[in-house]
């Protein structure tokens, strides 16, 4: 319910595959619930080369069972962590939600995919209230320092790699291109706070409960700057005291030059604007790093 949104002491949790109606049923059946916001998602671009049915598994078959089971609990209300992989290698700068799309691998064609679906869902049954949410490059941790990604294995994304630098964890960055057409010849990116995606999550459900002519639609959640791989680890320096050694590499294959969000449909549409920058989103990082060098696990069972 949007009105006990800020209520955590009334949170259940129930674990389930969505994969499984049986699971989906049982929630469903005991519960009534208005909206659901759809995480559910596997989101390695490498694995999902590797091992494409995981993710046509999870995320296509996974995500079709959960909407069904909403649809036949008439819960028609939706908020679905999209990507701005679904822009591909955009031609233009800044992405606008109605840029032309296109998917670089299996991962980001189930993202593509899952849009779609959730427009024709809509076209089928306007009942439904839609929000998909296109996240372009989520980092940072809670600023408590408890709550941080702590990813299995040789991190892929950039700064979980050089949190693990920071830490000793791992002795270099490798920085993937430094011959690109950008300021410093490394990629731009535009990076997120997780606590204003976060935000932008509770803007996007309460949107479905105050406006009636939602329909369906797509919605950068960005901060429309753009950082390249060079300044966000003269950033995370800064904000660590850590020397962050690197070694310039290749281009990564697939790697976009530079990737930033328009935010005026997020502005317009949700009333919601991105509050932090990149020294905060390093700050918050490394708080949870410090406090965390091992994550969730402890060094002996690394
Ligand atoms: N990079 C490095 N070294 C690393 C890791 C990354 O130089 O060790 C560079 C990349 O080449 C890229 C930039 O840092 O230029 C950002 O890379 P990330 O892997 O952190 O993020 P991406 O922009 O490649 O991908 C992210 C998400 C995907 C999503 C995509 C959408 O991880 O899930 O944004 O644009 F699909």
């Amino acid at each position: 319910m949007v009105d006990s949104l800020y209520f955590i002491n009334n949170l259940q949790f129930h674990m389930g595959d969505i994969r499984n109606k049986e699971d989906l049923e049982k929630l469903f059946s005991q519960n009534k619930f208005d909206a659901v916001i759809h995480f559910a998602g596997l989101k390695a671009v490498a694995e999902s080369m590797a091992h494409p049915f995981r993710y046509f598994d999870n995320n296509l078959i996974g995500s079709i069972t959960l909407y069904q089971v909403m649809a036949k609990y008439n819960c028609k209300k939706l908020v679905f962590s999209s990507s701005a992989t679904v822009y591909g290698q955009p031609k233009r700068i800044p992405c606008v939600e109605d840029f032309e799309l296109k998917a670089m691998n299996p991962y980001g064609r189930t993202k593509l995919f899952l849009e779609e679906i959730a427009r024709d869902i809509h076209a089928a049954d306007p009942e439904w209230k839609i929000i998909l949410l296109r996240y372009f490059n989520p980092v940072g941790a809670h600023e408590s320092g408890k709550l941080g990604e702590d990813p299995i294995g040789i991190p892929n994304n950039l700064m979980p790699y050089i949190q693990q630098v920071a830490v000793g964890r791992l002795p270099e960055l490798n920085v993937y291109g430094h011959d690109y057409p950008t300021n410093d010849g490394t990629a731009v990116r535009d990076y997120i706070h997780v606590m204003d995606l976060a935000d932008g999550h509770v803007t996007a459900l309460q949107k479905l409960f105050t406006k009636e002519d939602i329909g369906c639609f797509a919605c950068n959640l960005g901060t429309g700057r753009g950082t390249s791989v060079l300044e966000m680890v003269t950033a995370f320096e800064k904000a660590s005291g850590k020397k962050i050694p690197i070694k310039f590499c290749p281009r990564r294959p697939g790697d976009a030059t530079e990737v930033y969000a328009s935010t005026d449909l997020a502005a317009r549409e949700l009333n919601w604007k991105a509050k932090y920058g990149i020294d905060e989103m390093c700050r918050d990082q490394w708080n949870w790093a410090k406090q965390n060098p091992w994550g969730y696990k402890k060094p002996t069972t690394k």
